[in-house]
Parts: structure tokens; sequence; C-alpha cells
């Protein structure tokens, strides 16, 4: 898991090759695996590879999304907070299993902020990733992730740029 860490980066340019099924069904058993509060799992993944839905999902926000349209597979990560008051811990705990598998598969990926986002003046990024995935369940939105072989190559942050300031012994 060190050795992951070290070489975790968040990855937002993708190659067109579509990703391996297998690899895909990886994904799907790890967030499956993510501890949640109580055991109450309130999750929902919509794992989306049409073209067509990942390029209406990158324009959910003003920025930070664009680079979504190039990604072969986007992760879609839904919390219902009926069912918990953690909801937000429980989710971004599985979008970060999901980035740390991708890793450990040779693939890149990146977290997408969707909730307290806004799309236009009008509606949140929210409202409009459900829109577009046609979501009718009483769900949050809380990120996508996007996901695909990677088409940069970033170096893991060396360890003397650690900010050893923020862990207190
Ligand atoms: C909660 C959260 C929200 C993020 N939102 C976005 C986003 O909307 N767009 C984006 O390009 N990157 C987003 N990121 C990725 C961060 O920008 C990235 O982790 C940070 O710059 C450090 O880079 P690194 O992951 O390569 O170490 C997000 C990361 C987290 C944890």
């Amino acid at each position: 898991m060190l050795e992951l860490m070290r070489k975790r980066r968040s990855i937002r340019k993708f190659k067109k090759d579509r990703i391996a099924q297998t690899a895909i069904d990886a994904l799907k058993e790890a967030v499956l695996r993510s501890p949640s509060s109580r055991g109450n799992r309130p999750w929902k993944f919509f794992f989306v590879q049409d073209a067509g839905v990942i390029t209406r999902l990158s324009r959910c926000k003003e920025s930070g999304a664009a680079f979504l349209k190039d990604a072969p597979l986007a992760v879609v990560v839904c919390g219902d907070e009926s069912a918990s008051d953690v909801w937000i811990e429980d989710c971004s705990i599985a979008a970060i299993i999901l980035h740390l598998t991708a890793e450990s598969l040779g693939l890149g990926s990146c977290w997408i902020q969707v909730r307290n986002r806004i799309y236009n003046s009008e509606s949140t990024s929210e409202d409009y990733v459900r829109n577009i995935l046609g979501i009718d369940l009483p769900v949050r939105v809380l990120a996508i992730i996007a996901i695909g072989l990677p088409d940069e190559v970033k170096a893991g942050h060396p360890y003397e740029s650690l900010d050893q300031g923020k862990v207190i012994a």
C-alpha cells in the first residue's frame, strides 16, 4: 500500500483505449468492499462507459471537469443521505478506494467534485448529473471518478516535499 501511495497521482489525460472488463470487474468489487459506518453501505455507483454520456457529464461544472470527456470510464459516486448521517464519509472512502484500486491496476484516475458545486445560476452540478443519468432515486451526488489508461506521466510526490508539520507526534 505504501508503494502505491508513493506512486499515486491524479491523472487527467487518458488514452482512447477501453478498459478491460476484468479491470472494470475488479473496480466494482473494490468499491463494494469499502468500509462504511455501521455497515450501512449508503452508496450507489454508476459505471458509465457511453462516450456521449461521459461528454455530457464533463460539463457538470464550469471548471475542473472538462478533462472527463476523454476518459473511457466515469464512476459517479452517489449516496443516500436518509440511509446514513455520514454518507459523505462513506462515499468518500469508497471513491478513494476506487482511485487506489485503479492505480494498482495500472489505470489513472482523478476525483471530480460534484457536491457543493454549481452547473449554472439555476442548477446545481448534482441536479445536472442526476438529470443526465435519469436518477429518480433520492440520492446525493458526491463526485465523479474519471478513470482510464494514463496518457501522462507524473512522478509521485518526493518524500522531501511532504509537509511533516501536519503530523503531530
Ligand atoms: C475532495 C476532492 C475534490 C477534488 N476535486 C477535483 C476536481 O473537481 N477536479 C480536478 O481536476 N481535481 C480534483 N481533485 C484532485 C486534486 O486536485 C488533487 O488530488 C490535488 O491537486 C493533488 O494532486 P495529486 O492527487 O496528484 O497528488 C479533487 C480531490 C479531492 C480529494
